[in-house]
């Protein structure tokens, strides 16, 4: 955790303030009002965000810096998110949720397919998921724009919808996209999105 922590640990917010434009744009899918998780929440620009659309929000992080800083950062906007630093693979919630997001968490394969069904488990009924990652073929852009510079950490489209089998894909895609995420995630980019309905 040494590499997030030193990442994180300048005054600046190393992928910005604003919420990612893919959890924007989608957040609208997850019952309003009700519980969410982000996973990997960094500073906190995504739960945050969800905290001020009205959702109750829970987010974990395993780097404490980064937690730290979202914490006096909802104290400085008056916002209530509950952040937690932990790690997303040993972490035993006490809540069912209405949406878990994701954004940027890589992780070699065997975890991936540990969290896709965590992810499932913590889901109630109707809960939605929401997952943006970089797709196998940032490595085309050099890794320059952000993403571990490991091609197996990058999930692929038939992973995922082998791994979302039960329930309902609602969106499936790779997308090619310019990021202006502080300067953490700057220039054109390859992603990969999957958004699921827990049946
Ligand atoms: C690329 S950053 C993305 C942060 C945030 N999702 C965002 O988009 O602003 C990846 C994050 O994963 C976190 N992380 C890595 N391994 C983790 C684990 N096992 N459990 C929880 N968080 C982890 C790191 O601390 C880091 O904040």
């Amino acid at each position: 955790m040494a590499k997030w922590n030193k990442v994180y640990s300048t005054k600046e917010f190393f992928y910005g303030k604003n919420p990612n434009e893919f959890i924007k744009k989608y957040y609208g899918l997850i019952p309003q009002g009700g519980r969410v998780l982000e996973l990997a929440c960094g500073e906190g620009r995504n739960a945050i965000f969800l905290a001020q659309q009205g959702f109750h929000a829970d987010a974990i992080d395993l780097s404490e810096v980064a937690i730290e800083k979202a914490e006096s950062w909802t104290r400085d906007l008056n916002v209530e998110v509950n952040f937690i630093n932990t790690d997303a693979f040993r972490w035993t919630p006490q809540y069912r949720y209405d949406g878990i997001i994701i954004t940027f968490f890589h992780a070699p394969p065997e975890k991936r397919i540990l969290l896709y069904q965590k992810i499932k488990e913590l889901l109630k009924p109707e809960g939605i998921f929401l997952g943006e990652w970089f797709s196998p073929l940032q490595r085309l852009h050099g890794f320059t724009s952000g993403g571990p510079p490991f091609y197996e950490y990058m999930p692929t489209i038939e992973e995922l919808k082998d791994n979302f089998q039960n329930g309902e894909i609602l969106l499936l895609e790779t997308e090619e996209r310019v990021l202006h995420e502080g300067s953490g995630h700057r220039g054109p980019a390859s992603l990969v999105h999957l958004i699921w309905r827990k049946k």
